[in-house]
């Protein structure tokens, strides 16, 4: 029957269009090997605990055994009928081993079991996005390092404000990978409780032990109430609140790469390998790896948004709406690590240009303005509200002349301050600038030097994020 409403897609009514949109398996089959993982912890407490015998048990793990083998051989057929990931397996369990597979389901729930094999999946999703963010830091170090002391101008507003260094603006963005990395291990912490037992709501009448199958599936302890279990999304939240973080990480770097490698800055350049051109201009060189990495956190955010709205008005405990969450975690998680390699290719790829950034430094001579403000402070003990002000008449006159401040004579700035002697000039150097910023955290080449020395203890020995 063809619905007049629905229109030629569907052959028959109702029914089809009820699987349609009930239908998870086509995505959802990426939890099978949780699926698994689970179903057998599960089957192995029920025998534990006499509720299932061990000759049943047997066979049930040796079906999982070759249904196991059949999915990573490519031969497991996922059927759209049975509708998801768990009653497909279920379902080949009947047809390879028979009457003892009705048992797996006992003191068991889709619903717990969906939960339990998403924490899962999850939680091995935040152990290799961390591992990513780690090799991206490596990247980073390593060429912060070899530009400790090549001098760029540091941009406030987009304007030069003050001489930094380009190991210094990259280390800049090794502290927020790491704190990102250290958003996924907490999440990864939070989540580390097993559903497995809460059943389809209320708990079970079966003796069963909670505690042994969280411990078999590695989970630090079963979680403390059914109803809870079964009917939270947080830690896909979690998760998806750390990636939109990581995100915008990656997406202001990306920001930076477009700015940085087009000829006006002529900061980096990346080789072809990591280079488009145009079909009409053939001078253009695009950076369209850094476009994507930034225009790719529109739909990172969006899965965040997706979930929170999904979630936002369900009342305990399931709901079929939660199964919306895996499609946009799993589509978060791919744009993630396709970012977070694209990222760390682009890092290795780039190539600086430490004459381009050390011109725009001192394109017009004024970007030690401070410096001078800082010395006429320290030198001639004036509080520096004030010598800011002399400042400002110094930089009007060379800006007045078209010079730097350097280029201006002794008894020019002696206008200004008449106490201001020769020793000045020296102060007035890009390099001088950043070499005088020894203060913790600070531009100074022998400073970043040291921080990406000890950015390497932190973050690159293995272990937990700091
Ligand atoms: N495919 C479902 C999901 O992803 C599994 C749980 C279904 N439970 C139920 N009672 N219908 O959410």
């Amino acid at each position: 029957m063809t619905s007049k409403i629905w229109g030629g897609r569907f052959s028959s009514g109702p029914a089809s269009i009820m699987e349609e949109i009930n239908v998870s398996v086509g995505f959802d089959q990426r939890l099978a090997k949780q699926d698994l993982l689970g179903s057998r912890a599960h089957c192995s407490m029920l025998v534990a605990r006499g509720i299932v015998s061990a000759e049943d048990g047997d066979a049930i793990q040796e079906g999982l055994t070759r249904i196991e083998k059949e999915i990573s051989s490519g031969a497991f057929h996922f059927k759209r009928a049975l509708e998801d990931v768990h009653m497909n397996i279920e379902s080949r369990l009947a047809d390879l081993i028979g009457a003892p597979a009705g048992r797996l389901h006992t003191a068991r729930s889709r619903n717990d079991q969906v939960a339990t094999d998403f924490r899962m999946w999850v939680r091995a999703a935040c152990d290799t996005v961390d591992d990513e963010i780690r090799k991206l830091q490596s990247v980073l170090i390593d060429t912060a390092e070899q530009h400790a002391a090549t001098i760029m101008p540091g941009f406030t507003h987009l304007q030069p404000a003050q001489p930094v260094t380009f190991g210094h603006h990259l280390l800049a963005y090794v502290e927020m990978f790491g704190r990102d990395r250290s958003r996924f291990v907490d999440a990864r912490k939070r989540l580390n409780e097993c559903p497995l037992g809460a059943g389809a709501i209320a708990g079970t009448s079966f003796p069963i032990d909670r505690a042994l199958t969280a411990e078999k599936l590695n989970f630090d302890r079963p979680m403390a109430n059914s109803m809870d279990a079964v009917s939270d999304r947080d830690f896909a939240l979690d998760f998806l609140a750390a990636a939109g973080i990581l995100a915008v990480h990656m997406s202001r770097l990306a920001e930076e790469m477009v700015n940085w490698s087009s000829p006006q800055f002529g900061f980096i350049r990346f080789t072809d390998a990591f280079s488009t051109g145009s079909s009409m201009m053939p001078q253009k060189r695009n950076p369209d790896a850094a476009e994507l990495v930034r225009g790719k956190s529109g739909r990172i955010f969006g899965g965040l948004v997706a979930l929170l709205t999904v979630m936002k008005g369900l009342p305990l405990t399931y709901s079929k709406d939660m199964q919306e969450d895996k499609e946009t975690v799993f589509a978060v998680f791919d744009s993630i690590e396709l970012c977070l390699a694209a990222t760390t290719g682009m890092v290795v790829d780039m190539k600086p240009n430490a004459a381009r950034m050390r011109a725009a430094a001192d394109t017009d001579g004024l970007i030690t303005a401070t410096d001078l403000a800082d010395w006429v402070t320290q030198k001639l003990n004036i509080p520096f509200r004030e010598a800011h002000h002399i400042t400002g008449k110094i930089v009007k006159l060379a800006e007045g002349k078209g010079v730097a401040l350097g280029a201006l004579s002794l008894a020019e700035m002696q206008m200004a301050e008449p106490r201001i002697t020769e020793d000045v000039f020296k102060v007035l150097t890009p390099e001088a600038s950043a070499a005088s910023r020894t203060s913790f955290g600070g531009t100074a080449p022998d400073n970043v030097r040291q921080q990406a020395e000890a950015a390497r203890k932190r973050f690159l020995t293995r272990g937990p994020t700091p």
